[in-house]
């Protein structure tokens, strides 16, 4: 029932059977989040970043008396990258609690210890049957994020407007649609590899070189998701003292993901962090009409990242934790519990 899976190849009617049972599974643990739509899913699921690969496997329900194939009721990817396993496993909600997913992680396990990996890890959603899923698998809880919404709809416009420009002197503040320019790029690297430890989960990993993040941009692109950038230019020295970075996927376009907010050490209490997101949002109002919230990330412990997100209308939402597990001992137990 369990096969390898390329989504390159696959037909458009299996990529069309994956998208719905992604939805059944939002509408049945993310109720808010916005459906997926069919747009670049194909490339989201194919393209990664140079030294990376993913690796998918289908389970499909019987093929109809006509021979049709069968749905695709569970689906279960590992993208392998630097010494790990990074996993993401769906199974229909009608198929819950039969093992379908027990299964799933049993397979991708074992070619993840095949290919000589050590660790996998998986972003776990809290308040959803993943917690105690992959906690009966052993899995142990790495780090916790929060995750909060924006409700574009309920923006107070001419204050967020105001905001934007309340910056210190001497920095200017530019919208980069698609990416930074090519000439600002070791900058941007710069500022990034100097506050690299600051708000970064491991599952997120950022660029901090300037051809690492070429590739990543690049990624970006290919998989359907366009980035936005605002970055706040120290005027004396051309340095890039803060950035902030939106993506919108083509795959549910309707609710961005707000990446990366740094601000380079020596420039912190200019509000830049207030003014390149608030510029960001006026920014996407007219780029992206059918936009209506932004999510964003956040470590708990960050306080004056989550007071500026407050002041903008962020709202909490729930918890993103990140779990890991070692490959030989889940290996192990998956195949003592066949
Ligand atoms: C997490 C998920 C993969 C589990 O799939 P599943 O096929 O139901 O899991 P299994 O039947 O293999 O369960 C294995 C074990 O996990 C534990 N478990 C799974 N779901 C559970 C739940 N709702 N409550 C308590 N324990 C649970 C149980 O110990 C279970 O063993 P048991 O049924 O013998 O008691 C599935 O719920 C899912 O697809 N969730 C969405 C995951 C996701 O990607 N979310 C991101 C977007 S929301």
């Amino acid at each position: 029932m369990v096969r390898e899976w390329d989504p390159r190849t696959a037909s458009s009617a299996e990529i069309a059977s994956l998208l719905d049972t992604l939805n059944a599974v939002l509408a049945a643990d993310l109720p808010q989040d916005p459906p997926w739509r069919a747009n670049s899913l194909r490339e989201y699921l194919s393209e990664v970043m140079p030294g990376e690969r993913r690796i998918s496997w289908a389970a499909e329900g019987d093929p109809a008396a006509d021979g049709t194939p069968g749905p695709m009721l569970g689906h279960v990817n590992v993208l392998l990258l630097g010494g790990m396993g990074v996993l993401e496993v769906l199974v229909h909600p009608e198929l819950r609690r039969t093992g379908l997913g027990r299964e799933l992680v049993r397979v991708a396990a074992r070619r993840v210890w095949d290919e000589g990996f050590q660790s996998i890890g998986v972003e776990v959603v809290g308040d959803t049957p993943a917690v105690a899923f992959y906690e009966a698998l052993g899995f142990t809880k790495e780090y916790v994020e929060t995750r909060s919404v924006l409700d574009l709809g309920a923006m107070e416009w001419p204050a967020l407007a105001e905001m934007a420009t309340e910056v210190g002197a001497g920095y200017h503040v530019e919208f980069c649609p698609g990416g930074p320019p090519d000439d600002l790029i070791e900058a941007y690297a710069r500022a990034k590899a100097e506050v690299r430890d600051v708000d970064d989960g491991e599952l997120r990993p950022s660029s901090y070189d300037p051809q690492r993040l070429r590739e990543s941009l690049d990624t970006l692109h290919r998989r359907g998701m366009k980035p936005y950038i605002v970055l706040a230019l120290h005027e004396q020295t051309g340095e890039v003292a803060g950035l902030t970075e939106v993506v919108v996927p083509a795959q549910h376009p309707t609710r961005a993901d707000q990446y990366d907010t740094i601000v380079v050490r020596d420039h912190r209490g200019y509000g830049i962090d207030r003014a390149i997101k608030a510029r960001m949002l006026l920014e996407l109002r007219s780029a992206e009409p059918e936009l209506a919230e932004v999510q964003t990330w956040n470590a708990q412990a960050n306080e004056a990242m989550l007071k500026v997100n407050a002041e903008l209308g962020y709202r909490p939402d729930r918890d993103w934790c990140e779990y890991s597990v070692d490959v030989a001992e889940l290996v192990h137990r998956l195949d003592n519990q066949r």
